[in-house]
């Protein structure tokens, strides 16, 4: 085909049975599901994959990211959904202040601990982590020392995350007095009060790949286990599951749930609201549960 004969890739000429194609098979390579995503910018981006790829005939394509996994990574990064709100599904949110954080306390203080660690992994434009460390700030446990640990894979969201600017779209579950308390306008957007925002720090880290995962008494890692097949996410929970404490707490996205042999580690306490309590049931992890490690290795856990 020649250059000039080549279709010129744009979000617009992708028709909706090609972008279904790509939906479906993103779905069975991946159990990546998109289908609350289906709008222009999704197409905009796989677009720019077809365009990179110098694709001239869009059924190359598909069979492509069936044998080559660097494209399939690389077009799941580009259509990373960095999609986030502060106090998502609130319900849960309300759970964690109510009934979660208040038992770490306790937990920590009878153990005579003075540190707990709550760790948002995937936490896109700092929404998740900063609705955290509003309910750490309103919690009267100045005993202890309480860290957010946020981390996500995309470093320019990071950097966004890190000026703690945010269009009021991300705000609708923001409650008046806490808005007015914690945030200040600026132009069209609100930011967040410095003291918040220094309450929060952020780090680039894979789940995926690093075989380091930090220790912590709550993870929330809230729909990003979605982008992996299932095998995948197995291995990352194993990896959670090692780096929380007996009674430590995961929280996972509303469509998402623990299925198979890691529901050992794992007790479904709030089933509604997707948190779940480590098991006492002792855990130790190979290397072969991690894709970056040597082979037969031992996994480096924090805890
Ligand atoms: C849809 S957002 C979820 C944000 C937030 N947890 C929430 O539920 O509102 C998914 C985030 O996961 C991040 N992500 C995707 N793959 C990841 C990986 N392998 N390691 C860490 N973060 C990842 C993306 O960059 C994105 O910011």
């Amino acid at each position: 085909m020649t250059e000039s004969s080549m279709r010129i890739w744009t979000g617009d000429s992708l028709t909706d049975a090609e972008f279904s194609a790509i939906i479906e098979k993103l779905r069975s390579l991946r159990q990546f599901d998109l289908d609350q995503y289906k709008d222009r910018c999704v197409k905009r981006r796989i677009a720019k994959r077809l365009r990179a790829c110098k694709v001239s005939d869009f059924d190359s394509y598909l069979k492509r990211l069936e044998i080559d996994r660097q494209e399939l990574d690389t077009l799941l990064a580009t259509m990373s959904i960095h999609v986030s709100q502060f106090f998502r599904n609130p319900d849960t949110f309300r759970v964690i202040e109510q009934k979660i954080l208040p038992d770490l306390c306790r937990r920590a203080r009878a153990a005579g601990h003075s540190k707990l660690t709550l760790w948002s992994a995937g936490c896109a434009a700092g929404e998740e982590p900063y609705s955290l460390a509003l309910l750490v700030d309103d919690l009267s446990a100045d005993d202890l020392e309480i860290r957010v640990l946020a981390t996500d894979i995309s470093e320019p969201v990071l950097e966004t995350a890190q000026t703690g600017l945010f269009d009021i779209s991300r705000m609708k579950e923001v409650p008046s007095p806490v808005l007015d308390k914690y945030f200040r306008a600026e132009e069209q957007r609100y930011r967040l009060i410095e003291p918040v925002r220094n309450m929060v720090e952020f780090q680039p880290h894979n789940i995926m790949t690093e075989s380091d995962y930090p220790a912590a008494e709550l993870i929330l890692c809230r729909n990003v286990l979605i982008y992996f097949s299932r095998p995948e996410q197995e291995r990352i929970l194993r990896r959670f599951a090692a780096a929380l404490p007996a009674h430590g707490a995961l929280v996972l996205g509303r469509s998402e749930t623990i299925t198979g042999d890691i529901r050992h580690y794992f007790q479904s306490e709030f089933p509604m609201e997707r948190i779940y309590r480590r098991t006492e049931e002792p855990i130790e992890l190979l290397g072969f549960e991690n894709p970056a490690a040597e082979p037969g290795s031992r996994l480096m856990t924090t805890r």
